[in-house]
């Protein structure tokens, strides 16, 4: 793959094509130990296992946003090299081409937690209108409606999710079952932060919209580590973290607004034409000014990703986490909190230890170079840049440690 095909105007010189595709048919893993050295800067000796907190650039993406600085520091295009005050109508038509929503429906924020607080922040909402999570949100993901409870005098109320769960069925059902007559929004991830879990999500905003609550999807690991397309989801709002599994570097969010509800959020952070409607979703981008690079970034990594096949991308990742829980599984030592249906997640499998101490396992896998979360309920990620090697390696620390076998 050349550069030029990143969106680069020119060759770094450090960015190689991709390998020939029949080799990740005939040998799989050299196909994707290959990706793994000619496309990211990860040297030998490290094992990334928690993409699910801040994912990887690869190269070209590295290569597409130093050369923007670069450019932008000699001012060689009459362009403001920037954004917070432009529509990037080009960019967010080719993001919305890949999500499965209109350009019109989609707006570039810093991250997921910007998404959800906007949300959050701009829904009329009067005291007493209850909003419906689950107890397994990330902190952003209550953070938002928690100030609005204080604020307003809205209500919260958590639904308890099982894990592991059994199917989705039961997923769906706790969720439906627990709208009640004040619920005025349903707010949940799409996949839950701690678990890795996957929500029926389409169910869930279907029977909300029957019963005409609003629904807004907490997608900040959704875009990128399962597929995705926003407008099947059938929600009113989400929100999601390119910079987590699309490649995109720190600082790049995505917030969908279904077209119906364009005119009725308030956007928060306000400049010129915050009341300007005919925008649509790019109302919600007038934030001021705000770098450019890291959207350039962002499109080379949505371009990578094309380019290697989300569909590819999806298999190898699924297909790590499926050997991630069997690794596990293999364990009775471990207790494992997602669900025995590997439907029921996409990369991330999440562990716990049956209430071990652990600090000598954080400790040696720091000395060894195993960057993982380090929690009692560990969640493990697998992307296109982890080696099987580098599960084993995990692996075979917990059993020294816990079991005190050597590796
Ligand atoms: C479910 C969920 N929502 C929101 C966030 C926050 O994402 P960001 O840091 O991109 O705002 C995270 C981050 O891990 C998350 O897991």
């Amino acid at each position: 793959m050349a550069a030029s095909m990143f969106g680069l105007a020119r060759a770094t010189g450090e960015v190689k094509p991709l390998p020939e595709a029949g080799l990740r048919t005939t040998d799989p893993e050299a196909y994707w130990l290959k990706i793994r050295k000619d496309q990211f800067f990860l040297p030998e000796w490290r094992a990334f296992l928690n993409n699910g907190s801040l994912g990887v650039a690869p190269r070209p993406v590295v290569a597409a946003v130093t050369e923007f600085l670069e450019n932008a520091a000699a001012l060689t295009s009459d362009e403001y090299p920037r954004w917070g005050y432009e529509t990037l109508d080009a960019e967010r038509a080719e993001m919305a081409g890949f999500l499965g929503c209109k350009k019109d429906e989609l707006a570039f924020t810093h991250c997921a937690t910007e998404g959800i607080s906007t949300v959050a922040m701009g829904l009329d909402l009067k005291a007493g209108d209850e909003v419906l999570l689950t107890d397994h949100e990330h902190p952003s993901g209550k953070a938002g409606w928690q100030q609005r409870a204080q604020r307003h005098g809205i209500t919260l109320r958590e639904v308890p999710i099982p894990h592991p769960p059994r199917d989705s069925a039961q997923l769906a059902e706790l969720m439906i079952k627990a709208i009640g007559p004040k619920t005025r929004v349903l707010s949940f991830s799409g996949i839950i932060s701690p678990t890795g879990v996957v929500m029926p999500v389409r169910e869930i905003c279907d029977a909300a919209r029957a019963r005409g609550v609003v629904t807004f999807v907490d997608g900040a690991h959704m875009n990128g580590q399962i597929p995705l397309q926003l407008s099947e989801l059938g929600c009113d709002y989400f929100a999601g973290s390119p910079h987590k599994w699309m490649f995109a570097p720190a600082g790049c969010g995505i917030l969908y607004i279904r077209e119906e509800n364009l005119d009725r959020l308030w956007p928060s952070i306000v400049t010129g034409d915050w009341d300007n409607k005919p925008l649509k979703a790019a109302r919600f981008m007038k934030v001021g000014t705000n770098n450019r690079a890291t959207i350039v970034g962002m499109m080379a990594g949505l371009r990578f990703l094309k380019a290697l096949g989300p569909d590819n991308v999806y298999a190898r990742i699924h297909d790590l986490a499926r050997r991630n829980y069997a690794m596990a599984a293999a364990r009775p030592h471990l207790e494992i909190l997602s669900s025995a249906d590997h439907r029921l997640y996409g990369s991330l499998v999440t562990i716990g230890f049956k209430g071990a101490k652990l600090d000598d396992l954080w400790k040696k896998a720091r000395e060894r170079k195993i960057w993982v979360y380090g929690s009692p309920q560990l969640r493990l990620s697998t992307h296109i840049h982890t080696r099987v090697a580098d599960l084993e390696a995990f692996y075979s620390l917990v059993d020294e440690v816990l079991l005190g076998k050597k590796g």
